[in-house]
């Protein structure tokens, strides 16, 4: 495949949407044809997935949940992500398996491993090319959503110590695979992460 595959993550209210707004445009400016994405939802089928995973209320047990964001994965990569990397695209996309990995494998407690796997069945395979991974720590994130002031989802509205896992989570995945993951500190300021990701994916690209 021709295109670029790259995804943003990070907890909730660490900014990768300001971020993939950004990076959008950058990317065309430089004249790269950018289909920009997310997950949950990137897809008509995964608007619903979404709706159920993030606002049905009551419970969801975990495993059900797990199948539910793979199922919207595996939609999504097989319709929308794969024919536009073989298109020769950008992919820039909110959230991918790692979110899965941080919030179903270690914030649900199921088992990275397992999770990486349905995950990677999923989506046959595909990684992507480059992973930005935003950390800030949970209770700084969380005076973020606060601050928002909108109704908390499903997964918002996890105790602190599910976000200090997930974001546990998120680091090892990265201290795992240092070529795919650019780790950047969230408090930086909006110029500078920019800056930092513009500079990384500005080699990508070659
Ligand atoms: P996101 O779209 O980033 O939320 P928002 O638009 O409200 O900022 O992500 C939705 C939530 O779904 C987020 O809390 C993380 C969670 N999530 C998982 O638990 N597993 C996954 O595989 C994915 C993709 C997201």
């Amino acid at each position: 495949m021709s295109g670029l595959f790259i995804t943003l993550e990070g907890g909730d209210g660490v900014g990768k949407s300001t971020q993939a707004a950004l990076l959008e445009t950058w990317l065309t400016e430089q004249g790269q044809t950018v289909v920009r994405t997310r997950e949950p939802g990137g897809t008509d089928l995964g608007a619903e997935i979404r709706t159920m995973v993030l606002h049905r209320r009551g419970h969801i047990a975990p495993r059900a949940e797990a199948l539910l964001y793979a199922a919207d994965r595996a939609h999504h990569v097989s319709t929308l992500v794969r024919p536009a990397l073989e298109r020769g695209e950008v992919v820039l996309q909110d959230r991918y398996l790692d979110s899965s990995v941080a919030y179903q494998g270690a914030g649900r407690v199921l088992g990275g491993d397992e999770i990486r796997d349905l995950s990677l069945w999923a989506a046959e395979g595909l990684l992507p090319d480059l992973t930005v991974l935003l950390d800030l720590d949970e209770t700084a994130s969380r005076a973020r959503l606060d601050s928002d002031a909108k109704e908390y989802d499903r997964l918002e509205a996890e105790a602190a110590d599910f976000h200090a896992r997930v974001r546990r989570a998120f680091l090892a995945l990265a201290d795992a695979e240092p070529e795919r993951f650019l780790v950047i500190d969230a408090t930086r300021s909006c110029d500078d992460i920019a800056a930092v990701i513009q500079a990384r994916v500005r080699e990508l690209l070659g």
